[in-house]
């Protein structure tokens, strides 16, 4: 058993590797986070069906790193091609991109992933074969640079949002776990330490599969972060006693109007936060975005098994025959959002004036070079 103490760069704070590509084997090198924080194991994939598999069971999960693995799934599953031409090649690599589109539904990083490395594919298709699938590594290699860079760039902008001395409040994992890099939510959380601040951690323990508890806990202590793990139910008791300022998450898709769907449990935190009069963050890359929705209603929120409600640890803890409604995502209404934390900057209200003015424009394109200005970004 080995520890997950490989070192995505992008913050100076001891954080996990999630998602690597393992040039030996040719195939995508995984923490597998269904065992964590017990047992450190790492998996190869080196199949498309196990890359597949591993998305759907959470092997990888959050947004971020699910775009990465489906990225690098996509040059395993053309690598072996025998294709005699481009056209041919083309339609291998459109079955293996539809087949990883369907490990999951809400994630938009996972289709914004898949559609850049067909369009790589074709801007490059007068190429052999041999060297196009190198050219498909070298953009899923892009794709995870390109992540760690936004995390890194997330937490710089984010960590003005948090004072010395602050209690913040977040859920599921939007770290190192669910990204390339250092993470989304808990990015802000290492800049603001690594600015000097003294940050308290309150993580909801995230029902049903415990991301919280399990991942974000482990990561944090890992990181060296003052972390205390609460019952999900426990958070408006938190708020009230005045032990968190903030409460920041990350996001799996966000929609044009700032409308943010994210882990089951977010909507309802961000309700609280309101009622408590505490801000509540959303922070996301400009990857998260997806302006072909105009809100929330339409982001498609993955429906799972309820038996991760009724099993718990190998343990049935609910009658066998019960109904059970499991919807791994909702969506918080944008009016709820104090503001959304990018790669970009802190959009604020109204976000969806800020994701147009500032988001929009990138979408298709790479990073921007130089950050907003912040006057313009942030409205008052
Ligand atoms: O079901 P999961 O564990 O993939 O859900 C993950 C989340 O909801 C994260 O908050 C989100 O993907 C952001 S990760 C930076």
């Amino acid at each position: 058993m080995t520890r997950a103490q490989v070192q995505p760069p992008g913050t100076r704070t001891r954080t996990l590797c999630a998602v690597a590509w393992d040039e030996a084997a040719r195939g995508v090198r995984l923490v597998d986070q269904t065992r964590l924080p017990a047992e450190t194991v790492y998996v190869t994939c080196t199949t498309v069906e196990q890359v597949h598999d591993a998305i759907q069971r959470l092997v990888v999960r959050g947004a971020p790193a699910i775009g990465i693995a489906a990225a690098f799934g996509t040059v395993i599953g053309v690598q072996s091609s025998r294709a005699r031409d481009f056209a041919e090649f083309a339609s291998e690599l459109a079955r293996v991109t539809e087949y990883l589109a369907t490990s999951r539904p809400t994630a938009v990083n996972l289709f914004g992933a898949l559609e850049r490395m067909k369009r790589a594919a074709h801007a490059n298709r007068e190429l052999p074969i041999p060297r196009l699938v190198e050219r498909l590594l070298t953009e899923a290699r892009a794709i995870l640079n390109e992540d760690i860079e936004m995390c890194r760039q997330i937490g710089q902008h984010g960590a003005a949002l948090l004072s010395d001395g602050d209690g913040v409040l977040t859920h599921c994992n939007a770290g190192s776990l669910a990204t390339g890099g250092s993470g989304t939510a808990l990015s802000v959380i290492y800049a603001a330490v690594e600015a000097g601040k003294r940050v308290a951690v309150y993580v909801g323990e995230t029902r049903p599969l415990l991301q919280g508890s399990r991942l974000s806990a482990y990561e944090l202590r890992h990181a060296g972060i003052d972390v205390t793990i609460i019952c999900d139910a426990a958070a408006a008791q938190v708020m009230r006693e005045g032990r968190v300022r903030a409460v920041i998450t990350g996001a799996d898709r966000i929609a044009a109007n700032g409308d943010t769907a994210n882990k089951i449990g977010t909507y309802a935190l961000a309700v609280l936060a309101e009622a408590h009069e505490i801000p509540f963050y959303v922070a996301a890359p400009s990857t998260t975005f997806d302006l072909s929705l105009a809100g929330g209603a339409e982001i498609p929120i993955e429906q799972r098994d309820g038996g991760e409600i009724t099993w718990l640890l190998g343990r049935q803890i609910a009658p066998a025959d019960v109904n059970t409604y499991n919807p791994a995502f909702d969506v918080t209404p944008a009016r709820y959002i104090s503001a959304i934390v990018t790669d970009q900057g802190v959009l604020r209200p109204p976000l969806s004036e800020a994701i147009a003015e500032f988001i929009a424009p990138l979408h298709g394109h790479t990073l921007r070079s130089e950050p907003i200005n912040e006057k313009r970004k942030v409205k008052a």
